[in-house]
């Protein structure tokens, strides 16, 4: 999840789309279809998912994101990592999430997002959530939470599923974003 305003960089043909090619792992670009993609759950929490966490928290924080899941460079497996931390210091991964509780509330919240470069828009979301996930160190942890990190949570999870924010808006909205996205991408590309 993005959560200031960002240039990136946008290449590649109409259908595989990278927004941000200088972080370490390249970022699919909104609307790849590859971003659909249902990611299966983490078998064992090893070194090749050790490594692939240190390379998503160096990816999220080049990129200046509070949020990335694995779909989004392309690994389709059930990892997330945030950091809503003012001093971008306090990451959280979570592997093999799960939803166990949420408010009734839901509250518009303003989204972005690092794989729909530029693009910010209201989404519901609920207020509080409370979700068990593996930690890093293969132990299972659970998360309440509420504000920013509920949010960034409710929208990396949904990145596992296949769902990007811009879903939620308008057919109309949608296709503005994707025609600009693509334009985008062609001007980058001569
Ligand atoms: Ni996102």
């Amino acid at each position: 999840m993005a959560h200031h305003p960002r240039v990136n960089k946008i290449s590649e043909n109409s259908d595989n789309l990278i927004c941000i090619h200088m972080a370490l792992l390249p970022i699919l670009c909104y609307p790849d279809s590859r971003l659909r993609t249902v990611a299966r759950p983490v078998l064992a929490v090893d070194a090749r998912i050790d490594q692939l966490v240190s390379d998503m928290l160096e990816t999220m924080y080049e990129a200046k994101g509070i949020g990335l899941a694995a779909t989004q460079v392309d690994v389709h497996e059930r990892v997330i990592v945030i950091d809503v931390s003012e001093e971008r210091d306090q990451p959280l991964v979570l592997i093999n999430p799960e939803l166990v509780w949420h408010s009734e509330e839901k509250h518009l919240n303003e989204e972005g997002c690092l794989s729909v470069p530029g693009i910010y828009d209201g989404v519901q979301r609920y207020d509080a959530v409370r979700v068990q996930a593996l930690g890093r160190d293969g132990a299972m942890q659970t998360i309440e939470a509420t504000a920013l990190l509920a949010v960034c949570i409710q929208h990396e999870m949904d990145h596992l599923l296949g769902r990007v924010f811009v879903e939620y808006l308008s057919p109309l909205k949608r296709n503005r974003i994707q025609t600009k996205l693509r334009k985008a991408q062609r001007e980058d590309a001569r």
